[in-house]
């Protein structure tokens, strides 16, 4: 959508009566035939677990972010739990993770016997705050049970984090930095993509994602060749190809070969599709200027827009009235990290985290996708100043 000059005008252009948080139909009616001859290849071949869609899958990845290794992996989450195992991070180790993010963030830390350390985030951009992080760490360091061993900046909604300024801080106090990039893979800052950001980066396949396969599935990118190495041993149960010895403690957590072939003929529609949630995210920033809180872009970045999210402080009315009115929305995150009840046993006594806590209250997404047209936004953003009037 360029400008819209007149709401009711691109309203009345088509009759608009719903728009869900999200709708992968349009997507499927474009892709579809093609994505069903790739799985047909797939199963007429029968190489299920690293067939050779996995590697071709791999290589066009690794092109599209420009970095040295991608390894397909099983989900997000584990590719944030296998980063980790594969930088060495154990027992009685700190990772500095943001307070509002998604649950998976700090979960995939427990498996391997450390514990998150909750930063708060900056409001602007809702990522980690590197203020908060230094706070953060000396607060670690006083106490002197845990050892800081890495931070995990998260790219909340699309938006890359501060990764200078969280590298410097890292570096400074010995630290290596692992990005949870699981909503921001094709976001840029300057001219580096999602996937260079950091020394390794986890990023998430999950349907509703920018680029999302047709079930769990994720990618790890790094420069580091003893990290991909570690990293594809991991993902195979510690073996090396097709070795006797497992030579360290791995898991099964490939990327599935169906996922390859469905993401495969997603990638080549995928810069269109980010052109798109782009212009989708100017004209809601455009038309709910002065309405509600909009998000900011950082200097420098492109955000994935995976999500759009406003900040509205009588939130639960306005979703509710939203859907009564046909808007689908939803709530990223309701509930900060330290709230969870999974969580508690690492909350620190007394800890406040006065951003995440506000943000949890306010936050509202709206639907984006490449295939959302302009009467939708139109729509969407009509009944939006319905609701909060
Ligand atoms: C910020 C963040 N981290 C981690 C994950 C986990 O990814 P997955 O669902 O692929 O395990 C998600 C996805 O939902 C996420 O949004």
């Amino acid at each position: 959508m360029s400008k819209v000059a007149s709401l009711a005008e691109v309203v009345a252009e088509r009759e608009v009566t719903a728009v869900n948080l999200y709708d992968l139909a349009k997507q499927r009616d474009r892709l579809g035939g093609r994505i069903e001859a790739r799985i047909d290849d797939v199963l007429k071949h029968g190489q299920f677990i690293l067939g050779p869609e996995v590697a071709e899958l791999e290589e066009e990845l690794a092109k599209f972010a420009g970095a040295r290794h991608a390894i397909g992996v099983s989900s997000g989450r584990d590719g944030l739990t296998m980063a980790m195992m594969a930088l060495g991070v154990g027992p009685g180790d700190a990772v500095f993770v943001p307070g509002f993010t998604f649950s998976a963030s700090a979960a995939s830390v427990a498996p391997l016997g450390a514990e998150p350390v909750f930063v708060d985030v900056d409001p602007d951009t809702f990522n980690m705050d590197p203020a908060a992080l230094e706070e953060a760490i000396a607060a670690v360091e006083r106490d002197g049970r845990l050892t800081p061993k890495a931070v995990m900046p998260v790219d909340l909604y699309g938006l890359p984090a501060d990764y200078a300024a969280i590298s410097g801080i890292s570096a400074r106090h010995g630290m290596r930095v692992l990005a949870d990039a699981a909503q921001s893979f094709g976001g840029m800052l300057g001219n580096s993509q999602v996937g260079t950001l950091a020394p390794i980066t986890a990023t998430s396949f999950y349907p509703t994602k920018p680029l999302g396969a047709y079930g769990d599935g994720g990618a790890i990118f790094t420069e580091d060749d003893d990290l991909a190495e570690a990293v594809m041993m991991i993902r195979t149960h510690g073996r090396q190809g097709s070795g006797d010895h497992a030579l360290r403690i791995g898991m099964t957590a490939r990327l599935d070969t169906i996922q390859a072939a469905v993401l495969l003929v997603k990638l080549q529609s995928f810069s269109e599709e980010l052109v798109r949630r782009r212009q989708v995210a100017e004209a809601y920033t455009e038309l709910l200027s002065g309405l509600v809180e909009t998000p900011k872009v950082s200097d420098g970045a492109k955000s994935a827009w995976a999500l759009y999210t406003v900040k509205v402080p009588d939130r639960d009315a306005v979703r509710e009235r939203l859907a009564a009115a046909g808007v689908g929305t939803g709530l990223f995150y309701a509930v900060p990290l330290h709230h969870h009840p999974a969580f508690e046993r690492w909350v620190p006594e007394g800890l406040s985290l006065p951003v995440s806590e506000r943000l949890a209250g306010e936050v509202l997404s709206l639907p984006i996708h490449g295939d959302l047209e302009d009467a939708e936004i139109a729509f969407v953003v009509d009944k939006l100043k319905d609701a909060l009037a």
